[in-house]
């Protein structure tokens, strides 16, 4: 992409009113007329409302003419539901993909998605990063160290975790309510862990019910320490409290979603995606 033809636009650069009713009202002061556009616009928190947002943000923006429109989205919501569990569902990732591709977006970057198979449902171009492989550069395997799964959803990530640090993969197994999203009725692991430094690699950081399990699950059984890698810090509700009261030695996110410190359970590490989003920008 021509550095000198382009213009980076962050969501703050974007003048934003609102109807009394609640409609949003962007405006776009910059001249981008044959310009190449980088939008970088975060969809959360309130990732229904900054949806809605976006969607109007780049109306306004194709209205101006520009060259080309590349909107990046650290962390894209609603691809956690990529099939559908029971009839009478939506498949969230479907619709959320479809409306990104039709909204004049030429092309998209977004990191880590909870599960690839969302990319198939996109119509335009998405650059898809990972952050996983920066474990190597945060954590010192040693003989002990296992990277662990906390469910079969994160096997292939926690794999690249795995073999990037040169270490086994262990896989957990966890079982959702089908009526409740976010409760967990089932956890599981089958392996020895005795003794070991185990890491959970894990996509997202939500409600914190799956790490808080995993790493409880560990230590009864007689792992020696707990880290967790996530991606996504979205940390809703007491999702921070419950992750201070479990026994974990160390918490790695990253800045896909900025977070203050205070937002975090005391002592995170926040690993940056920046050198990886500009060397994908370049
Ligand atoms: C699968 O369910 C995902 O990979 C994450 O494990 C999950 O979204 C984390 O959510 P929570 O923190 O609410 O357990």
């Amino acid at each position: 992409m021509g550095q000198d033809n382009r213009v980076v636009l962050f969501s703050e650069h974007i003048e934003l009113t609102r109807f009394a009713d609640g409609e949003v009202r962007p405006y776009i002061p910059q001249d981008i007329a044959k310009k190449q556009v980088v939008l970088q616009y975060p969809l959360y928190p309130d990732p229904s409302e900054k949806l809605i947002e976006l969607l109007f943000v780049v109306d306004a923006l194709r209205r101006k003419h520009p060259q080309k429109i590349t909107a990046v989205i650290p962390y894209l919501p609603y691809v956690r539901q990529s099939r559908i569990h029971r009839e009478g569902e939506s498949l969230s990732v479907e619709v959320i993909a479809h409306l990104l591709s039709t909204s004049g977006i030429d092309s998209m970057i977004t990191f880590d998605v909870h599960n690839q198979s969302a990319l198939s449902f996109f119509s335009i171009p998405v650059v898809h990063l990972s952050v996983i492989p920066f474990i190597a550069s945060q954590v010192h395997a040693g003989k002990q160290t296992i990277a662990v799964s906390p469910d079969e959803g994160s096997v292939e990530r926690a794999k690249i975790a795995a073999d990037t640090l040169h270490v086994p993969l262990v896989v957990m197994e966890k079982g959702r309510p089908l009526d409740k999203g976010d409760a967990i009725n089932r956890m599981e692991l089958h392996e020895e862990v005795v003794g070991k430094t185990a890491i959970i690699v894990d996509d997202i950081i939500s409600t914190g019910g799956t790490i808080a399990r995993a790493a409880t699950l560990l230590r009864k059984a007689g792992a020696k320490k707990v880290i967790v890698f996530a991606v996504h810090a979205v940390f809703a509700g007491d999702a921070k409290g419950l992750l201070e009261k479990a026994d974990i030695d160390r918490v790695i996110v990253t800045d896909t979603i900025p977070r203050a410190a205070s937002d975090l359970p005391k002592g995170t590490e926040i690993v940056s995606i920046k050198s990886l989003l500009e060397q994908a920008l370049h």
